[in-house]
């Protein structure tokens, strides 16, 4: 086997700090992104915005003791006061400000999700990462956890069609289509069958059509549909590196209102009465969220102790892995990984 290198540990890319909740106005949040820290402050009237956290006054951290003041980040130390731009606006004695900025890192908040660019070399966002449409969706159910862990293997998980079977128990699963690349997203579908349905074991099981989006090594959300019932679920997963192998996953999982989906099966009766829809519907987003957070358990006890191996033994119903990495290779500078990427067998 090849001597295996080392991923670099922080790729470029969106990756989400926290869900808009997290972030009430008037609030200041210190994070850990990228092994560095930084902190969100929401201004009274709801504008979001990530600073570094030393103030370039005299270097207090606006995370400890920081307060927000109409639009404004206050710094505990002598109260100067900077906008979301980052440009301090006043001083705390009523003076002429000097002409100087908190450094901002840029910020993304769409479908409730608060992402912030990173990049160790300090760049501005190459890609974005597009807004959905989630009106016909309910809101998330979600989790956070924290492992040792790397995004760009995590994410790996969405184009690793062998371990659907051995880890996660599902039954024939089968790519549906060629991955597509494109710039910095990549696209997969397939399909399986779940021999645990919905309603637990030996009620039947259920075939799934999965549509995997992933933006970054940071983004990514899967389509489920289940046809024979009409059901389409959105699972999210993001993965964020807040430091070297110290992973923060974050989970959220909406389900598509019932009075929008094309409901097939026996789910065509829960159709027609509106409470009944509604309580079913709720029972459906329970046990899906609870089955999705069941699949990414199930994963942690590998991810936990897996090592990055640069020239995989890779083998017939693998998934397209290789193409997976020779992708992900856009998102570093200079990967080791790279030179030891070889063919796809
Ligand atoms: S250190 Fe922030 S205002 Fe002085
Ligand atoms: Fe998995």
């Amino acid at each position: 086997m090849a001597k295996d290198l080392r991923l670099p540990p922080y790729p470029r890319g969106w990756y989400c700090v926290g869900f808009s909740d997290d972030f009430p106005r008037g609030s200041v949040t210190t994070k850990r992104l990228i092994g560095k820290e930084l902190v969100l402050f929401r201004t009274e009237g709801g504008a979001l915005s990530a600073v570094d956290p030393v103030c370039p006054h005299l270097g207090a951290h606006f995370g400890h003791g920081g307060t927000v003041t109409q639009e404004t980040l206050r710094c505990p130390f002598h109260g100067f006061l900077f906008g979301t731009d980052g440009a301090c606006v006043a001083t705390g004695y009523g003076t002429k400000p000097p002409r100087v900025a908190a450094r901002t890192w840029p910020i993304a908040e769409q479908n409730g999700i608060v992402l912030v660019w990173a990049d160790p070399r300090g760049g501005p966002p190459s890609f974005q990462v597009p807004k959905l449409d989630m009106g016909d969706f309910s809101p998330f159910k979600r989790a956070v956890y924290r492992f040792r862990g790397h995004p760009q293997d995590t994410t790996e998980n969405s184009v690793d069609i062998g371990h659907l079977t051995v880890v996660h128990g599902y039954e024939r699963p089968r790519m549906l289509s060629e991955l597509v690349v494109d710039g910095a997203s990549l696209h997969a579908t397939y399909e399986f069958h779940r021999p645990v349905g919905l309603w637990g074991r030996g009620l039947g099981g259920v075939t799934a059509d999965f549509d995997a989006h992933v933006h970054g090594l940071g983004y990514s959300f899967v389509e489920a549909r289940i046809g024979a019932l009409g059901l389409t679920y959105r699972n999210f997963v993001l993965a964020t590196p807040v430091g070297d192998m110290d992973l923060e996953l974050r989970i959220a999982a909406t389900v598509k209102r019932l009075e929008q989906s094309e409901l097939r099966g026996p789910m065509k009766l829960v159709g027609l009465s509106k409470p009944l829809s509604k309580l079913v519907e709720n029972l459906i987003h329970a046990r899906g969220f609870q089955a999705f957070q069941n699949d990414v358990e199930q994963d942690f006890l590998i991810w936990k102790h897996k090592e990055y191996v640069a020239r995989p033994a890779l083998a017939a119903g693998d998934g397209p892995v290789m193409r997976y990495r020779r992708w992900a290779e856009q998102f570093y500078d200079d990967s080791p990984a790279s030179a030891a990427v070889s063919a796809e067998p």
